[in-house]
Parts: structure tokens; C-alpha cells; sequence
């Protein structure tokens, strides 16, 4: 079994965009700039921010924190993603999910305009990758694309079953694996026979959230194993994917930590670049169209 090491992906990957945060400021005067919003105090959360926010240090991205209490109103944090929006030095817009209770996610992340949309989570970009147009592709799956892209493995004509369909993973990721050509499975908790489809896999994905679900009697011999899952036994961190079972079967396997985890938050960084050159190249646009007009 080889492992899939998106610590090492993920560094090569940051490594590739700084150079173009570099240029970006040699040219513009200005830096690359993502914005974070965190509603309230959940741990897990603040870690995840951290982190994306060591992330952008060391690619050379400005990023700017804005951390609300808990009690923010719907009112206030649209009002200030709003102001994000306006603010043309301003480039990537993440508002950390989970929100406390009651805040609705799905109400405020419309605040966040498709172009600043670094988490590809608006309707257009999701839109846009079912048609396979372009857009910022959600993180976690494109992540995976990329650690699988980086280890040689080709997923075209493959048989891919995803377990899990949340917006965040499942769909998008399935969207993803459909426009390389494999062939995907999607299941999730209404599955009659979880077990049988996985051991048809020759790609499985576990995004569920489920301590190690999947066993190795439902992965098939030679398999490619992808554990999202981040759950927390006793205080440790553990994927859906008995790790120690499935790797007498897999061919290839993530680890958790350091496997899924990392791809994300380059992925982050590179939506962060990908939306800062465009804006710039929109601005560019935007002044030549009335000399165009005028010829
Ligand atoms: N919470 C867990 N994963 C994610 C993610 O990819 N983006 C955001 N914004 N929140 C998350």
C-alpha cells in the first residue's frame, strides 16, 4: 500500500503559488488578500482558521480575520460580508462552517458574490461545475483530484463509489469524478447495501463522518482509498476508514491526519489566487471595453 501523503502534495502545491503571489504584488502594488469570518468559539473551527491562516502567510496572501461572537445577528454578519464584497482589495471571501444555532448558512453565504467565492460553495459555482464551465471548485473535493492528479492515478473509466452527499464533499465531489470520466456511485444513509457497492470500488471516497466505517470487507483488493472523515475517538483523531484493516487491501490509502486535510487548504489558496488574477483581469476588461466601444 502506498500512501497518499497531501502534507507533501500540499507543500509542493503552496510552493507552485507563491511565485504567483510574488507577481501579483510586483505588478499590482497590492497583495493577494482572502477574508476570513468566524461566527462564535467552536474549537474545531478556530484551528481550521489558523490554520488557513498560516497557510496564506506562507504563500504571501494577505489575509484578514474577523472573528464574531456568537450572538452576531443574520443582520450583521450579511452587513459585513457585503462590505467584503464592495471592497475591490479584497479578492476571497470564507465564512467558517459551521454557524451557531440559529443562524442559517445557506441565507448568508448568498452574500458572498460568485467571484470572491473561494469556497465554491455558491449556486453559480456549483451550477457551473455540473456543466463543467469554469468556476472555484470546492476545496475538499478538489483536493482530492489534485493528491490523486499528483500520484499518477488516472480515475478515467474508473468505477468510483463516493459515501457521503453532503454539499460540501459527496456532491461536489461526485460533480468532479463525473468530469474525469469516471463512473460514480454515490451513497449515503438511505443505501440498502453500503457493502456491496463499495467492494465494487476501484476508487472509494469516505466523506460521512463515521469513525472507521468502512472495514476492509468492503474495500476490494488493489482499491483506491480516500478517507475524508475527522472524527474525534477519545480524544484522537480518526477517519471513517479503519485504517489499520484497509491497508492490507488498498493499493493506495490516505492518511488521517495528513492526507484529505491538507489538500484543502491549498486548494483554498489557489481558489484565492485563481479569483485574484480574474478580478484583475476584470478590471482590465472593464477599462479597455469603452475605448473598444468608441473603435
Ligand atoms: N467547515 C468544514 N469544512 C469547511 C470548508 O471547506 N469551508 C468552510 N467555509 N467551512 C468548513
Amino acid at each position: 500500500m502506498i500512501l497518499l501523503d497531501g502534507k507533501a502534495a500540499s507543500a509542493a502545491l503552496r510552493g507552485e503559488l507563491r511565485p504567483r503571489a510574488e507577481e501579483f504584488l510586483k505588478r499590482y502594488g497590492r497583495r493577494m488578500t482572502l477574508a476570513v469570518v468566524l461566527v462564535g468559539d467552536d474549537p474545531a473551527s478556530k484551528i481550521y482558521v489558523e490554520n488557513k491562516r498560516r497557510a496564506c502567510e506562507e504563500v504571501g496572501i494577505r489575509s484578514l480575520n474577523y472573528f464574531l461572537p456568537a450572538e452576531t445577528s443574520e443582520g450583521e454578519v450579511c452587513s459585513l460580508l457585503d462590505t467584503l464584497a464592495e471592497d475591490s482589495r479584497v479578492h476571497g471571501i470564507l465564512l467558517q462552517l459551521p454557524l451557531p444555532a440559529p443562524l442559517e448558512a445557506e441565507r448568508i453565504l448568498a452574500h458572498i458574490p460568485t467571484e470572491k467565492d473561494v469556497d465554491g460553495f455558491s449556486a453559480e459555482n456549483i451550477g457551473n461545475l455540473i456543466q463543467r464551465l469554469p468556476c472555484l471548485a470546492p476545496c475538499t473535493p478538489s483536493g482530492i483530484m489534485e493528491l490523486l492528479k499528483r500520484n499518477g492515478i488516472c480515475v478515467r473509466g474508473k468505477r468510483a463509489v463516493v459515501v457521503g452527499r453532503s454539499n460540501i464533499v459527496g456532491r461536489p465531489m461526485a460533480a468532479l469524478l463525473l468530469n474525469a470520466d469516471a463512473t460514480v456511485t454515490v451513497c449515503h444513509s438511505k443505501t440498502v447495501n453500503l457493502r456491496e457497492e463499495c467492494v465494487r470500488a476501484d476508487l472509494l471516497i469516505a466523506a460521512v463522518g463515521k469513525a472507521r466505517l468502512i472495514g476492509a470487507d468492503m474495500v476490494k483488493e488493489g482499491a483506491v482509498v480516500v478517507d475524508v472523515g475527522m472524527n474525534r475517538v477519545n480524544g484522537k483523531l480518526c477517519g471513517d476508514v479503519d485504517f489499520e484493516a484497509v491497508r492490507e487491501k488498498a493499493s493506495y490509502l490516505t492518511p488521517v491526519p495528513g492526507g484529505v486535510g491538507p489538500m484543502t487548504i491549498a486548494m483554498l489558496m489557489k481558489n484565492t489566487c485563481d479569483a485574484a488574477e480574474r478580478s484583475v483581469r476584470n478590471e482590465l476588461f472593464r477599462k479597455i471595453q469603452p475605448i473598444s466601444a468608441r473603435i
